[in-house]
């Protein structure tokens, strides 16, 4: 069996080790405080949560996933589910189905994942300040077992037309519940400097901050050459650079590349760098139509500017060099189009320079000579 895993958490033996990491979410968690965890998207910050809970046995969580969120009926309802799925694991959800009658609320097992769904009543919709009621039933909770909330990809909460009001909601409930640790995910660093480091909101540093980076490259290395030495094979640190390099450090991206050699290498074999070209293709031809769909909505200009990132990089967009390779000669339209690619979830800023999101589409840009 393919022993490198991606696209979803990884814990136990999946999950390389990150001894500090761990002690100090463990640590906070332990003493019931608020943790903030930030880092960009696939670098294992849902992972580490969960694995910290794993060693530490001792809670029920709460896990509320706010990726795209879109308004406060849609907030509230994914809390709710989530203290029912909380609930239902100690049997008790039935007492809170009737405390929720009003949303009707059902339990079905859904036919293609086999996993238990709950739903909710569309028609009535909830406004912001059904919020502390729905934390008065966490705060319910916590008095019969230790839990853990989680909210997760938190920074969407800026969707909300009316998130100032859903995040003091939020924070005059969460701060009675000191027993009570809150865990926030981010991974748009911006937004959630918005919501935490900013004087006017009312999260202003209400929460330890904890950075997830890269994994520990030696450690890594050494982690994902076990994975292969499980099917006999070896890989040698020019090829492990290689794809340090390719996936541009970002662990989820390691992950599938090494999945992608795994499945096209064999028993005892050698891994040299002829893999990689292969490698990316298998990639390519599983996803091409996602990034396909990408180019579609993108104009003139925004496809130019990217292909001039993936050829260039992101460290000076509006100097000549760029300017004269997208052919644009407004820097002004350069800027419009990187802020829309920005918006789109195409690129991210880090540390000023702009960067592909996903760094295989960049290389498919590169590999489709756009
Ligand atoms: N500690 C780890 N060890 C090995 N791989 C990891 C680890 N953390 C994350 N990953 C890789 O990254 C992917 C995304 O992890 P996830 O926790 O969902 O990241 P995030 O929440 O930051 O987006 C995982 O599927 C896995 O491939
Ligand atoms: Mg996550």
């Amino acid at each position: 069996m393919n022993p490198f895993k991606y696209g979803q958490i990884v814990n136990e033996k999946d999950f390389c080790p990150r001894p500090n990491l761990l002690k100090n979410v463990e640590g906070f968690i332990k003493s019931a405080q608020n943790i903030l965890i930030q880092g960009e998207r696939r670098t294992g910050k849902t992972s580490l949560i969960f694995e910290a809970l794993r060693r530490l046995k001792k809670h029920h969580v709460v896990y509320v996933d706010l990726l795209e969120v879109k308004n406060s009926d849609d907030l509230c309802k994914r809390i709710i589910k989530a203290v029912i799925s909380t609930e239902r694991q100690s049997g008790v959800a039935e007492k809170l189905f009737k405390s929720l009658s009003r949303l009707r609320p059902t339990l079905s097992i859904d036919p293609i994942t086999g996993q238990p769904s709950i739903s909710l009543d569309a028609s009535v919709k909830l406004q912001p300040d059904s919020i502390e009621s729905i934390l008065d039933m966490i705060g319910a909770i916590d008095k019969r077992k230790a839990i853990v909330v989680v909210f997760d990809e938190f920074q969407d909460i800026l969707n909300l037309k009316d998130s100032k009001e859903a995040l003091a909601l939020l924070r005059s409930k969460i701060q009675f519940h000191s027993k009570i640790p809150y865990i926030f995910a981010g991974s748009i660093r911006n937004k959630m400097d918005d919501i935490f480091n900013h004087p006017d909101s009312s999260f202003f540093k209400s929460a330890i901050s904890i950075n997830v980076g890269p994994i520990d490259r030696e450690q890594f290395i050494a982690f994902l050459k076990s994975k292969f030495s499980l099917g006999k094979r070896s890989i040698n640190q020019p090829v492990l650079d290689l794809i340090f390099e390719i996936a541009e450090n970002i662990p989820g991206d390691i992950q599938q590349l090494c999945s992608a050699i795994w499945e096209i290498t064999s028993y005892q074999e050698i891994i040299d760098e002829s893999i990689i070209p292969k490698a990316l293709k298998l990639i390519y031809a599983r996803e091409f139509k996602g990034y396909e769909a990408i180019l579609v909505q993108l104009t003139a200009n925004q496809l130019n500017c990217l292909v001039g990132l993936a050829k260039i990089g992101g460290k000076a967009p509006l100097s000549s060099k760029f300017v004269k390779e997208v052919g644009i000669e407004l820097p002004a339209t350069i800027k419009k189009a990187l802020i829309r690619l920005i918006q789109l979830k195409i690129l991210y800023r880090y540390q000023g320079e702009y960067k592909f999101v996903n760094p295989f589409f960049k290389s498919w840009l590169l590999f489709k000579n756009l």
